[in-house]
């Protein structure tokens, strides 16, 4: 089945909103295939970045979301909240969230109900230790990771999710996983989503692979049967670097 490639950049805690709003415009100038485009920006960015990248194919996203509406919940934001300002994404469950900021699969699973309950996208991210993989847990992670975040939802309330498999000793650190193990950790993921929402769900579902993805590294990946596009950090945060891998 045909799935349309995501390419995705994860800007992190990175660019003022003078920058951001440069990125964001010209990405939107270049966009030029077929392929859906996101970038998330920090908090600040993501209204300007909409407007900068109005009326392109270039979709903006939030790097986290809280699951309650509005109220006392100082320093947070919601979904509602992000869709009002005209993002169309909430990345979930980043591996940086999870090691710093306490998120567990029970909390990515409250996000992402909030989330499809904002009428938003939710590309939740998964992905194991070196050390979760040197001990032969690769499965039992990543099944608890997709079992656990998408609990109580059924695969028509999940038509909008996204998965971005990222391996955590590849984040940032220019090891990039090689393309084998990238697709046989994909090809398990979707065995995974197969078991939990069926067969149409799993065929159709995007898998993104991020992970130190350059441009140079960026059409392997791509080509494997069951990587569905890329979650970018670092090589997002520069228009030319970002638009060799949107063009790879
Ligand atoms: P990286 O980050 O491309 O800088 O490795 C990827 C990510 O954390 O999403």
């Amino acid at each position: 089945m045909a799935r349309t490639i995501v390419i995705a950049g994860n800007w992190k805690l990175n660019l003022s909103v003078e920058e951001g709003v440069a990125l964001a415009g010209a990405l939107a100038k270049e966009a030029g295939n077929d392929r859906e485009i996101v970038v998330f920006p920090t908090a600040l960015s993501v209204y300007p970045a909409v407007q900068a990248a109005a009326g392109s194919k270039v979709e903006v996203g939030v790097q986290n979301a809280y699951w309650e509406v509005s109220g006392a919940y100082t320093g947070e934001l919601s979904p509602e909240l992000a869709k009002a300002a005209g993002a169309k994404w909430v990345l979930i469950g980043h591996s940086e969230r999870r090691q710093y900021f306490g998120e567990t699969n029970e909390t990515c699973n409250q996000r992402v109900q909030a989330t499809l309950r904002a009428g938003l996208k939710p590309m939740l991210c998964i992905g194991e230790t070196l050390e979760e993989r040197e001990s032969g847990r690769l499965d039992e992670i990543l099944r608890g990771q997709i079992t656990g975040g998408l609990a109580n939802l059924s695969a028509d309330d999940l038509a909008d999710l996204v998965i971005a498999y990222e391996p955590v000793w590849a984040i940032g650190t220019g090891v990039v996983a090689t393309e084998e193990q990238a697709q046989d950790a994909h090809a398990l993921s979707r065995g995974i989503v197969r078991d939990l929402l069926g067969d149409a769900f799993a065929d159709s579902v995007r898998i993104l692979y991020g992970g130190s993805v350059k441009p140079d590294n960026a059409a392997g990946l791509l080509g494997q049967e069951d990587i569905d596009g890329a979650l970018v950090g670092g090589a997002s945060l520069k228009a030319d670097v970002f638009s060799g891998i949107i063009n790879s």
